[in-house]
Parts: structure tokens; sequence; C-alpha cells
């Protein structure tokens, strides 16, 4: 039997690499997108490299793939996550930010949305992150991160009557090399954010995996449009200051 088969952006490192590694194990066909290939590919992940910031590039590429064989799953995970305050934040800083975590999103999903509509089955999985309810020092970021939400629901929309579900997944503290540059473990703020989780530790890449799997799963096709916080209860804790 054909594998489905699912494309993971920012699959070199961290989430992106769990969430490649967990639909392999699950059985899908899975292609990976990134600047640079991951040490430890298996001989049944695929991966292409690709500067995602390179809309046009991109395009010509996922046209490529989608043309051997439609996908039944997009991942719409790499990112990137300028630390400024709001002095200091640059239109630059936001127009980085939005190509690559909104504009790539754009393009991804529309170039693999027809395959999908073809075979009446799709699931597009789009990672925010808690701080698109805010985060200090993140304003490009923030602002990106809760872009992906609104967008995520208006595709999740459009998309319904041909059987493809939108959801979006927004982590709270995960163990990658993105959080540990950005909120380095010594820094006040970062201890003050660990003493705020309610499960009193930093997630890891494979538990956001496995929100993934979940949503792709045949059995999790009655949810389109959601925004789960994988946080650990981090966005909840205020209730309990
Ligand atoms: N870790 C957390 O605590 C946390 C919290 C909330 C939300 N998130 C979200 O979860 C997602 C994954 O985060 P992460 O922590 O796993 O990040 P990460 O460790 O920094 O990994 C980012 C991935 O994106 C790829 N990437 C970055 N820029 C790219 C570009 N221009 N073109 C192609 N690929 C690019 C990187 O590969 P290359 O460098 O090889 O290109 C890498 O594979 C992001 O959407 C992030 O906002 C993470």
């Amino acid at each position: 039997m054909t594998k489905k088969r699912v494309l993971v952006t920012g699959a070199s490192r961290g989430i992106g690499r769990a969430v490649m590694r967990r639909l392999a194990d699950d059985g899908y066909r899975v292609t990976g997108l990134a600047r640079k290939a991951p040490e430890d590919l298996r001989a049944d992940e695929e991966f292409h490299c690709i500067d995602l910031a390179d809309l046009e590039a991109t395009r010509a590429l996922v046209t490529e793939l989608a043309a051997e064989q439609p996908f039944y799953g997009l991942i719409n995970n790499a990112a990137m996550s300028p630390v400024t305050s709001l002095d200091e934040c640059s239109i630059q800083d936001m127009n980085d930010a939005a190509q690559l975590n909104l504009h790539a999103p754009l393009v991804l999903t529309q170039v693999l949305v027809p395959g999908m509509r073809a075979a009446r089955e799709g699931r597009i999985v789009n990672l925010s992150s808690r701080a698109a309810l805010g985060k200090v020092n993140r304003t490009a970021y923030s602002a990106s991160k809760a872009g992906i939400i609104g967008m995520s629901r208006t595709f999740a929309l459009e998309l319904a009557e041909h059987n493809i579900t939108v959801n979006v997944i927004a982590p709270g503290p995960i163990s990658t090399e993105l959080f540990r540059t950005a909120s380095p473990p010594d820094h006040p703020r970062t201890k003050a954010l660990m003493a705020a989780v309610p499960l009193k530790r930093v997630g890891s890449p494979e538990e956001i995996a496995h929100t993934v799997a979940f949503l792709l799963e045949e059995r999790g096709g009655f949810m389109t449009g959601q925004t789960l916080y994988v946080d650990g209860g981090l966005t909840i804790s205020a209730v309990h200051l």
C-alpha cells in the first residue's frame, strides 16, 4: 500500500526533527525541509535543503515534489525568533519574521492544497507559540505567531468542505536550540519562566511530535481551526498566582 506523504519544515533539528522521526515511525512517507540536512537522517526519511525565506525557490521545489506524489499532510514548523526590545525592533525584524513564519507557510499551503482537494483529505498543522499571547522582547515573533493562528482559522474555514483540517500547536518552553538561545538557562527571566510552569519542567520535542501525530491520525479528523497549547500549563498558570 502507498504510504501517506507528509511534508515537515524545519526538520533538521529540534521539534521538526522529532516530528519527522515520529511520523516516519508511524508509517508515513516523510519529506523534511531545512537549510541543512540532519546528520542522523535514516533511510526511511527524505530530505531537501532549501532556504524557506526564498519563497520562489520554495514554491518551485515543493511543486516538483508534489507532482511526484501529492501530500496528505503539511507541518509548518520552521520559524525564526528575533529577540529585541520594543525600542529596538526594526521593520527588518518584522519582515524577516513574517517571511519565514507566515509567508512560507502560506506558499506551502497554496502548493499542497490542490493535491489534498483532489484526494478529498488533508491535514495541515501550523506551529505557533504561547508567545502569541504576549512575551517580553518578542514583538516580531509574537506578531507572526499570533498571525498564524488567525491565518489557520481562515484556512480551516475555506478548506473544511474538502475534508482538509487545519490546526495549530502553540508550544510553551521546549528543550531545543531555539529555546536555549532565546532563553539562556541562567537568565533571571528564564528562571522566573520555569518557576511559572505548573508542571515544573521544559517539554521535549517528542511531546510536540506526539500532538502532531494525534492531529494527523484518521481519528483526529473532527478537529479543525483549533489551537492546542502544549505548554506544561503555562498559559493557565497566572490564574493560580
Ligand atoms: N522550542 C520552544 O520552546 C518553542 C516554543 C514555542 C514555539 N516553538 C515553535 O516550534 C517550532 C520549532 O521550534 P524549534 O525550537 O524546534 O526551533 P529550532 O531548534 O531553532 O529549529 C528550527 C528549524 O527551522 C529550520 N529553519 C530555520 N530557518 C530556516 C530557513 N530560513 N529555511 C529553512 N529552514 C529553516 C532550522 O534548520 P536550518 O537552520 O538547518 O535551516 C531548524 O530545522 C517553531 O515554529 C517555533 O516558533 C518552539
